[in-house]
């Protein structure tokens, strides 16, 4: 899910974008776009002369106004979709056959009446239809949305872009969502770019008195909002910079500000003060065949060989790293998240961290024996191998009773 203000079509930076656009959907990713209309809006009514009215930061949209959001959404739709079909020989859109789809997937409702004043046409994202947004996407596809909703009385509303992207990245489930902003993403008051900020965090700077850029004022609560019901990364990346979207989207570091769920606070080394919650955590996986049975006494002398996630003082998570330093591999070994937090992405946290502990220890590949999980590792870029695969100290240890899957990852 990608978001833009109607900046980067007034510009013609959108241009440079659809390239981007152009090989994401090449490599099959599947976009939806979501565009504003805020500065076309703005000159449409200049052109007019009609002024109209902020309530707590929103523009009160009258029926004047309402005529020109109609026109800078069709004016900037017409603009995306032919960059978008552009396929000239040498340049980056050659061969580009891309096909963009909008409708009515937004379903909005009005903002009805802020601090004694009615909005009239200003509205918010009632729902999302998801289903019919993925049916368009499943047939190859760009779903693009404007910042219109309508009601099932037959009216339109004019919506924020940062309404319809944060609530359509939530129906859909989506991997990431990406706000294209004015700054490189959210600054610290000294300028400095934050490449990563846990949602508390996020939540503190925008109660804070420090000074946020418009855009991040605009963007973030949007995009915390989505970060915490679920949509896995949510980014703020510059809109000025040539291939910024492919830079964070596929570079470790990224160019602009992550928006995460945690705080790595939560992910954390275990200590001592862990052994009876870790014990607590994985007796059910041990009683299930799932995990092999450790004693609190092997616990107590390996536990700083854990990490665990903690969430609210609770441990909801852990796993081990057991290196093997002459193969130059790694054993994660009691990867356990909590039935209540699965799915949720805390399993794929901790390998993260293990891998790069691994990676920072100088392993090249990491391994584990598992019986019920395998999928999910190959999932997660691990392959099968045999016994023999393994460092030799571990295949003398193999259980061949148990019949664990062995799995490699190279780091
Ligand atoms: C495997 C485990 C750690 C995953 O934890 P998690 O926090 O739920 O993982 P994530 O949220 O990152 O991933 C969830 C996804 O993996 C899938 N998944 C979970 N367990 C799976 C399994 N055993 N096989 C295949 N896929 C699995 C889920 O269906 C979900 O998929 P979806 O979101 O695409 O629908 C957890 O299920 C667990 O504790 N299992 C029991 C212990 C175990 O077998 N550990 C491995 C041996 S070391």
């Amino acid at each position: 899910m990608i978001a833009c203000g109607g900046e980067v079509v007034a510009d013609g930076r959108f241009v440079a974008l659809s390239h981007d656009l152009n090989l994401l959907a090449a490599l099959g990713v599947r976009i939806v776009l979501a565009f504003g209309t805020r500065i076309q809006i703005d000159a449409l009514l200049k052109e007019r002369n009609h002024r109209t009215h902020y309530r707590m930061g929103v523009r009160v949209t009258d029926a004047v106004a309402l005529k020109c959001v109609k026109e800078a959404a069709g004016a900037v739709r017409a603009e995306i979709e032919a960059s978008l079909s552009t396929g000239l020989p040498n340049s980056p859109m050659a061969g580009a056959d891309i096909r963009v789809a909008s409708g009515n997937f937004v379903t909005a409702k009005p903002l009805g009446v802020l601090d004694g004043v009615d909005m009239l046409y200003t509205g918010e994202v009632r729902s999302i239809d998801a289903a019919g947004m993925r049916a368009t996407l499943d047939t190859g596809a760009i779903v693009l949305l404007s910042p219109l909703g309508y009601s099932p009385t037959g009216e339109m509303f004019n919506v924020t872009v940062e309404n319809v992207a944060a609530r359509a990245a939530i129906a859909l489930r989506a991997d990431k969502l990406v706000f294209l902003v004015d700054t490189m993403g959210v600054e610290d008051p000294n300028g400095g770019l934050i490449r990563e900020l846990p949602v508390a965090e996020g939540e503190r700077l925008l109660r804070s008195d420090v000074e946020v850029a418009e855009d991040v004022r605009l963007f973030l609560p949007h995009a915390l909002e989505a970060c915490r019901r679920g949509v896995g990364r949510v980014h703020l990346v510059s809109r000025h910079m040539d291939g910024a979207l492919l830079l964070e989207l596929f570079t470790r570091e990224g160019v602009g500000t992550m928006v995460t769920r945690h705080s790595l606070d939560h992910l954390r080394s275990a200590t001592i003060h862990d052994v009876g919650a870790v014990l607590a955590l994985i007796a059910p996986l041990e009683a299930d065949g799932s995990l092999v049975k450790r004693g609190r006494e092997l616990l107590e002398m390996e536990i700083e060989r854990f990490f665990v996630v903690e969430r609210d003082g609770l441990i909801v998570g852990c796993a081990a790293l057991y290196p093997y330093p002459q193969a130059r591999a790694g054993e994660l070994a009691c990867l356990a998240v909590h039935p209540d937090y699965r799915d949720a992405g805390y399993g794929a946290n901790l390998l993260e961290m293990i891998e790069a502990r691994a990676r920072a220890d100088g392993m090249t590949r990491l391994f584990v024996l598992t019986t019920r999980a395998a999928h999910w590792f190959i999932e997660h870029g691990f392959s099968e191998a045999g016994v023999d695969d393994l460092p030799a100290a571990k295949q003398a240890m193999y259980n061949w009773q148990r019949r664990s899957k062995i799995l490699f990852k190279r780091l």
